[in-house]
């Protein structure tokens, strides 16, 4: 049995204007803040922050941005830097998502230094690492994750990476339908924690929480979620709408 505590996210993408977001998150309190044990993050589009953070001010759901400039300010047309998003109310910020990998040229160095600003803001970052079904097949699946992994946390002291949250997103598990096997998912999670306790220190790897992304469902998170060194989700489609994310959330309970 885990003590670390769970931590499930919904992460929106480029989904639902600003009165969808704000009511999704609407309901998503009321179905979702009577889970103690649990933390619960909503990642919304940039343009619904904001409305959103000032909806769940009063709750215990937490709110995440999906990606971040590493600077605090400056000629930078188009970004958003920690400092804005600590001020919109985030308190967590995905980085190094593969989408962003993949589409936008996000690099593992770059991904380093926005963890590090994100640590020098008081937010917490959420590392995504995972290989392609090429690397897969090519037996690289470790070797891609572990350089992610090194490559995110290398600027952050032992009490920063407790506090960071590792996402392994398979990339052809997102969005596919196709999720990893509870067993497949494990695999990777306690390779990463391994490497964790040789970066920082058994005792930190033994804090990090590890979530798992990729077709999760309400019908799936229970198996994921009774692996050893799977301690969350992130979720993409099944957050959209709060029955799905609330039945993920509440995977421990069947009454929900
Ligand atoms: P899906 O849950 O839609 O597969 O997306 C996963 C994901 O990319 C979450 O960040």
């Amino acid at each position: 049995m885990t003590t670390r505590r769970p931590i499930i996210a919904g992460n929106w993408k480029m989904n639902l204007g600003v009165a969808e977001g704000v009511a999704l998150a609407s309901e998503i309190r009321n179905r979702c803040s009577r889970f103690r044990d649990i933390d619960v993050v909503v990642a919304p589009a940039a343009t619904s922050l904001y409305p959103v953070a000032q909806r769940l001010a009063d709750s215990p759901i937490g709110v995440a941005a999906q990606n971040c400039h590493a600077e605090d300010k400056g000629a930078f047309t188009g970004e958003l830097s920690p400092v804005q998003l600590a001020d919109v109310g985030c308190r967590y910020v995905i980085v190094g998502h593969s989408e962003r990998r993949a589409l936008f040229g996000e690099t593992d160095e770059g991904v380093g230094k926005k963890a590090r600003a994100l640590h020098d803001h008081g937010l917490i970052p959420i590392v995504c690492v995972g290989e392609s079904l090429a690397e897969r097949e090519a037996g690289e699946t470790l070797d891609v994750v572990l350089r992610q992994l090194d490559a995110g946390l290398a600027g952050l002291q032992p009490d920063e990476i407790v506090r960071t949250v590792v996402a392994y997103e398979p990339v052809w598990a997102i969005g596919t339908g196709r999720t990893a096997t509870p067993a497949q998912a494990q695999d990777v999670h306690a390779a990463l924690r391994k490497r964790i306790a040789e970066l920082a220190s058994p005792a930190v790897a033994d804090k990090v929480r590890l979530q798992y992304g990729g077709s999760v469902k309400p019908d799936n998170i229970a198996a994921l979620m009774a692996q050893p060194d799977i301690d969350g989700a992130l979720v993409g489609g099944a957050s959209l709408t709060a029955d799905s994310f609330a039945r993920i959330v509440a995977y421990e309970n069947k009454d929900a």
